[in-house]
């Protein structure tokens, strides 16, 4: 039997649950809300979360854990990162504070230096971030290729992020590379053919850049279309730096999620709000290219389902930090503390069609963040501020410290 860790002594414990410790509904629609219990505890199984509740009826456990009042939340889920690449273009985000308009052509910089990289080079780069984002508390992240551009570096890109996801996202769409420029029909037919195929086998995804200066509705659908013959299911970058047919297309496939958009019509909101499609919101994107932030108010009074995710890339977003991400939300795109932490777990984790993460009752995946802080809304209230006190993934501690007590178990009320 698998040894149990009682946590108690929680001030505030984000379950995403029913009250009770329920499960919540997986209809992928719809925002299934926010869901907190004060004063609580909580037992680790093995790697599943076993009992939530409040902290006066907790059961005992083999180890016990004394949260001294924290807030305790379910590990984030970053349901949108490009994590596979080489070089920085620090130069093109200063240039761009001094007034430069982002467009999708720097791209082509990072996949330059990607192609020159080794593999052992591109792994340092995605252990880095991989360890950046965990340290933040996302305990679950999926990881797009999109740097490499040929068969053979497409290729080990998604093969790289497969070692450390099983969220892998096919993105050999993402720009129409620089020895094509004449021929982008020709790069369509390699994308939705020999690479995809050599690709697939590392993927549960596909994702197009549906967007002007890089690839049209028609293109998009070509590439998506062939990706779900090969067992891939779709997400799209849309509408992030115009209106466009992104999220339209996004919609029409059954997407998972549509990813950015920053700039939608009154159809387009409609279209998310009636369908399983989540709307992922990226605002280091925002961020980083002073663009206006999307509208989530819109969406979620709208009825939509909305994630929020860091976009982490070298070109517009090179942050993994989720905290971040829920301050700018709250902050700059009218979302609530509550709302905000929501799309940053549950919502992620229906952007990615889980039913094991983004909450915590019993069965979840035992992926938890521990603040230095009594409640979620310390997130957004100080922005900036290393609060994550600690992590658990799949019951485990990250990184292993020693406030853990065993024997002496507390049964209900010794932590009182
Ligand atoms: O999500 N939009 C397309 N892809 C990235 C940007 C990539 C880059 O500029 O390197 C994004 O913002
Ligand atoms: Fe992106």
């Amino acid at each position: 039997m698998a040894r149990s860790l009682l946590i108690s002594r929680i001030g505030e414990l984000v379950t995403n649950a029913p009250a009770g410790g329920g499960v919540p509904a997986f209809d992928f629609a719809g925002s299934a809300g926010f869901a907190a219990i004060p004063d609580a505890a909580l037992v680790i199984e093995g790697e599943r979360v076993a009992w939530t509740g409040p902290a006066s009826q907790a059961p005992p456990a083999d180890e016990f854990l004394d949260a001294a009042g924290r807030a305790v939340l379910p590990g984030f889920v970053d349901s949108h990162a490009h994590l596979v690449f080489a070089g920085e273009r620090s130069a093109e985000f200063a240039a761009r504070m001094a007034g430069r308009a982002y467009r999708a052509g720097g791209i082509r910089a990072t996949v330059a230096a990607t192609r020159a990289a080794t593999d052992a080079e591109l792994r340092a780069g995605l252990h880095r971030l991989a360890g950046e984002l965990l340290r933040q508390g996302t305990t679950t992240f999926e990881c797009k290729s999109g740097y490499g551009l040929t068969v053979a570096d497409e290729t080990r890109c998604v093969a790289l992020a497969a070692e450390l996801t099983d969220e892998v996202t096919y993105l050999g769409a993402h720009v129409v590379p620089a020895e094509f420029a004449a021929d982008p029909d020709g790069y369509v037919d390699l994308v939705s053919g020999p690479m995809l195929d050599a690709c697939a086998p590392w993927c549960r995804w596909a994702d197009v850049f549906c967007e002007d200066g890089a690839f049209g509705a028609d293109a998009a659908r070509t590439v998506l279309t062939a990706a779900l013959a090969r067992g891939l299911f779709p997400r799209v970058h849309a509408n992030q730096l115009g209106p466009g047919p992104g999220v339209r297309l996004a919609v029409e496939l059954g997407a998972a999620s549509a990813d950015h958009c920053t700039f939608l019509t009154d159809a387009d909101v409609a279209a998310l709000a009636s369908s399983g499609t989540v709307a992922t919101l990226l605002p280091g994107a925002e961020f980083s290219t002073r663009q206006p932030y999307p509208d989530a108010r819109r969406l979620l009074d709208a009825g939509a389902t909305v994630a929020l995710a860091t976009d982490c890339n070298p070109g517009t977003s090179y942050t993994t930090s989720m905290p971040f991400c829920i301050a700018l939300a709250v902050r700059d795109m009218r979302m609530t503390t509550e709302e905000a932490v929501w799309s940053a777990t549950a919502g992620g984790a229906r952007a990615l069609r889980r039913t094991d993460v983004g909450y915590l009752a019993p069965g979840a995946r035992a992926d938890l963040v521990i603040l230095d802080a009594p409640s979620h809304v310390h997130l957004a209230y100080r922005p900036g501020v290393p609060l994550v006190h600690a992590v658990y993934q799949s019951g485990r501690r990250l990184p292993p410290t020693s406030d853990i007590t065993g024997g002496g178990v507390p049964g209900p009320g010794r932590c009182e």
